[in-house]
């Protein structure tokens, strides 16, 4: 059995505020839960968005808050990263590519497979052709092992008009590659702050709130002009995964109050 903590969205400032919510107290918060609840999990994962304001001062300070947790976390680019400074100051492991923040990870039988659908400029995200030869690489090494995928954008659309907009932009390819191999066991995503589980093609799909600003549903309609965070407390997921069984248990670590400043 495998156990692993499933983080993601911090977008982290190494000062001031998002929308009034101090996002390092939720980061620490989320830490200090995991430390004190789950430090026997086999690794942990933060699937995107790790910082958003100042690339350079935000990663060198939110890579001495990781430092703080118990488990090793495994850290994934989303929208809001930067190549450079997410290699200068996060431990990657020995299996990352060259050019683009992708690598594996064995546990307990299954290889785990993180992906970089960082798009530069653009919230959207892609997996170029580089990237989708080195999942299909990845995928056919251990054709007998379960794999079990980490990326920051959904390859399908979710109801959620204004973040479907900005879905995976290859998301057929994605699909086309990920379908012709039998061994995709899950999907994990982050990006779109909210909690929502499925099928794409037959693979089940999880995404997950985020450890800062929670996303609205869709109904009432909002776009991002619009845009108003719900008042729900942040999340993170305690995943059990063993003998080709998947238990996703979304988890509030801190209440809603905890980094409201504004
Ligand atoms: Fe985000």
């Amino acid at each position: 059995m495998t156990k692993i903590i499933w983080m993601s969205d911090p977008h982290f400032q190494s000062r001031g505020t998002i929308d009034g919510l101090n996002p390092r107290a939720r980061l620490d918060a989320a830490l200090a839960y995991v430390n004190a609840h789950h430090a026997d999990a086999d690794f942990a994962v933060l699937s995107g968005d790790l910082v958003g304001d100042d690339i350079e001062a935000d990663y060198a300070v939110i890579a001495q808050h990781l430092t703080k947790s118990a488990v090793r976390i495994h850290p994934i680019m989303g929208n809001n990263d930067e190549r450079v400074g997410f290699r200068k100051y996060l431990t990657l492991p020995d299996t990352v590519m060259p050019d683009f923040i992708q690598f594996t990870v064995e546990q307990a039988g299954a290889r785990f497979v993180f992906l970089d659908t960082h798009k530069i400029g653009s919230h959207a995200g892609r997996l170029c052709t580089a990237r989708l030869a080195w999942l299909g690489d990845a995928l056919r090494q251990q054709p007998h092992k379960p794999v079990y995928i980490f990326m920051h954008h959904p390859p399908l659309a979710l109801g959620l008009p204004p973040q479907d907009e900005i879905m995976l932009e290859e998301h057929d390819d994605f699909l086309d590659l990920i379908t012709g191999h039998d061994n995709v066991a899950h999907l994990f995503m982050g990006h779109v702050h909210r909690p929502t589980a499925g099928t794409v093609r037959g693979i089940p799909f999880a995404t997950i709130g985020a450890l800062s600003f929670q996303a609205p549903p869709p109904s009432p309609a909002w776009d991002w002009d619009s845009f108003n965070p719900p008042r729900e407390a942040p999340q993170l997921a305690v995943l059990h995964i063993g003998q080709g069984d998947v238990v996703v248990q979304y988890t509030q670590f801190c209440e809603y109050a905890v980094g409201i400043e504004g």
